[in-house]
């Protein structure tokens, strides 16, 4: 797995640079004709780390690039319903990374809108935004703390979250980062929500391609929920609906694969 690193940054590094690998990925599809995503802001965050990390990805997974386009469309779409014909009032970004949502999708204009990352990924990200567009999207608030640290929501509340009010949450390229411990540490906090019919919106690896696809370094300790729809039915969350991304690159490129990697929209 030593080639799949990028040299001189470790993991905490390594884990935050692969936000910029999303970005890219997003970069390159707003270009094109008819994109499945647009995301104008993406191509903030393109950095050499970011691009020599998806070269490495896409060149063992050539479908890299689409998984993360249509997990994105997946996400998008489930939030644009929810936002549209149901009372929601919160987004919460959770590992946002380089998430744009708040200012390229209109449908969430005034939602309060979090996004909470590790403090050194909200400072960078702020100081690009600053740099490049003058300021900062007027309805994020930005919380820089890990989602495996107890007591996480708790901050969340102090940077304003209101926990009575419907919300949804992004779980997007997160979960297979964390330990078996953080995990469950973090869907325990969630689970302390009132049930409100608040969203979920969580993708999820298999064991075996996050030991392909993602070097010890990146990767968290397995053993990780290997069957992630089981993990949080137990812990009271009702699956609205779930996808291999596999199934949906046949759906929107035309092409089908094999890995799996699925993405679920949960209500509790
Ligand atoms: C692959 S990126 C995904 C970013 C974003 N959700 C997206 O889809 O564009 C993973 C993000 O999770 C963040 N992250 C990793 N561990 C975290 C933790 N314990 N608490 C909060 N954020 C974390 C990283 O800093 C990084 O920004």
């Amino acid at each position: 797995m030593e080639e799949n690193k990028v040299s001189g940054i470790g993991r905490e590094g390594q884990v935050r640079r692969s936000a910029d690998v999303v970005s890219i990925a997003r970069a390159q599809e707003s270009q094109k004709e008819g994109p499945l995503i647009c995301d104008p802001y993406a191509h903030l965050f393109v950095s050499p780390e970011g691009e020599e990390m998806l070269r490495s990805a896409l060149g063992r997974w050539p479908f890299f690039a689409e998984y993360l386009v249509v997990r994105d469309k997946f996400f998008d779409e489930h939030l644009r319903v929810l936002c549209e014909k149901e009372d929601v009032k919160q987004m919460v970004s959770l590992g946002a990374g380089n998430d744009m949502r708040a200012a390229r999708l209109d449908f969430l204009k005034g939602r309060k809108v979090f996004e909470v990352d590790l403090p050194d990924q909200i400072t960078a990200k702020k100081a690009i935004l600053k740099s490049e567009l003058g300021k900062l999207p007027e309805e994020v608030t930005y919380v820089g703390t890990s989602v495996t640290e107890p007591g996480f929501m708790l901050v969340l509340q102090k940077a304003g979250f209101v926990p009575e009010e419907r919300s949804v949450f992004i779980v997007e390229g997160l979960i297979y980062y964390l330990s078996s411990e953080g995990v469950d540490c973090f869907f325990d906090e969630l689970s302390h929500l009132p049930s409100l019919r608040n969203l979920f919106l969580v993708d999820h690896i298999s064991i075996d391609f996050s030991q392909k696809a993602l070097d010890p370094e990146k990767r968290g300790k397995p053993p990780y929920p290997e069957n992630v729809l089981s993990y949080l039915s137990n812990r009271g969350f009702s699956i609205r609906e779930s996808a291999l991304l596999g199934n949906l690159t046949g759906k929107y490129c035309g092409k089908n694969y094999q890995e799996k990697w699925w993405v679920v929209a949960a209500i509790r």
